[in-house]
């Protein structure tokens, strides 16, 4: 058994996917996503009229009350908000972690939305990567093996996963940390094995939620650069929750959260 690394704590816990299980449900996934890149230019997330709210005992708090959301292909957004402004929760909705109660996502052509929660979970798998404030590695794997992971969920071959794991560790830093855990690094580097396993099975958008939140400021630019020029480079879609102008600054754009709203 697993956790689905990356996942907030208030999601479900998966287990390794059985191989039969999960060929049945991602071949037919695969023929939308192939399809759908075939077919016209679209955008990486599309969300409209997006509802989400909350119960606690009879007191029922509206988060997100019609959020309309276009990023294209390639833009780097930064999501800004006080905290408690649902920037988290929005982010939970694009990466089909969580479910609106009202709206659509569609992400990179394909409508979550539409999905069934499982389908949604190999979707995710496949074409979102996550970067969390808390770094979330598995703390009983080396550095390699975190980010091996993914590649395995995503069916990677191993000799490709390994030469992916390699050119990923140089990227970010740290070829000489393969073999290390997770409890031996300071947080700025335990952020950057995050940022190579979240890019690894090459997803078409990256979603990270105050991933400099854990870092001192000399760290937090030196992550911020890293993860900015790796996205950049490789042309993919970046939405970042952040309450850091500076974060903002780097973005291609800034979308504010209030009251509910973009
Ligand atoms: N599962 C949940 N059950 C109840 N309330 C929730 C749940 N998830 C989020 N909320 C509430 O929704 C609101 C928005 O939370 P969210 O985590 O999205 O805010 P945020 O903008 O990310 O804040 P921060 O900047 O502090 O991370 C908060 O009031 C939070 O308590
Ligand atoms: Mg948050």
């Amino acid at each position: 058994m697993v956790t689905f690394i990356g996942q907030p704590r208030r999601t479900r816990v998966c287990t390794r996917v059985d191989a039969t299980c999960y060929t049945k449900a991602i071949a037919p996934l695969r023929r939308i996503l192939h399809s759908d890149r075939m077919s016209s230019e679209k955008l990486a997330i599309q969300a409209r009229g997006l509802h989400r709210r909350f119960r606690e005992g009879d007191r029922e708090h509206i988060v997100l009350d019609g959020v309309d959301l276009d990023i294209r292909r390639g833009e780097t957004v930064a999501l800004r908000g006080r905290s408690g402004s649902g920037k988290s929760t929005l982010l939970n909705l694009v990466g089909g972690i969580d479910a609106p109660d009202a709206g659509t996502v569609t992400v990179d052509g394909v409508e979550l939305t539409g999905l069934s929660e499982h389908d949604r979970t190999l979707f995710r798998r496949e074409r979102i990567g996550f970067v969390y404030q808390a770094f979330n590695l598995v703390p009983t794997l080396s550095v390699a093996d975190n980010v091996r992971l993914v590649l395995e969920l995503n069916k990677v071959p191993p000799a490709e996963a390994s030469a992916r794991i390699e050119k990923l560790l140089k990227a970010v830093g740290l070829s000489d940390r393969a073999s290390s855990y997770p409890d031996v690094l300071s947080g700025g580097e335990q952020q950057r094995v995050a940022i190579a396993r979240a890019l690894s099975h090459e997803p078409a958008l990256l979603l990270a939620d105050e991933p400099t939140g854990n870092l001192d400021d000399a760290t937090a630019e030196d992550v911020l650069a890293l993860l900015d020029k790796l996205v950049r480079a490789t042309g993919r879609t970046l939405l970042i929750a952040t309450h850091s102008m500076h974060v903002a600054s780097l973005c291609d754009r800034v979308l504010e959260l209030q009251n509910g709203r973009l």
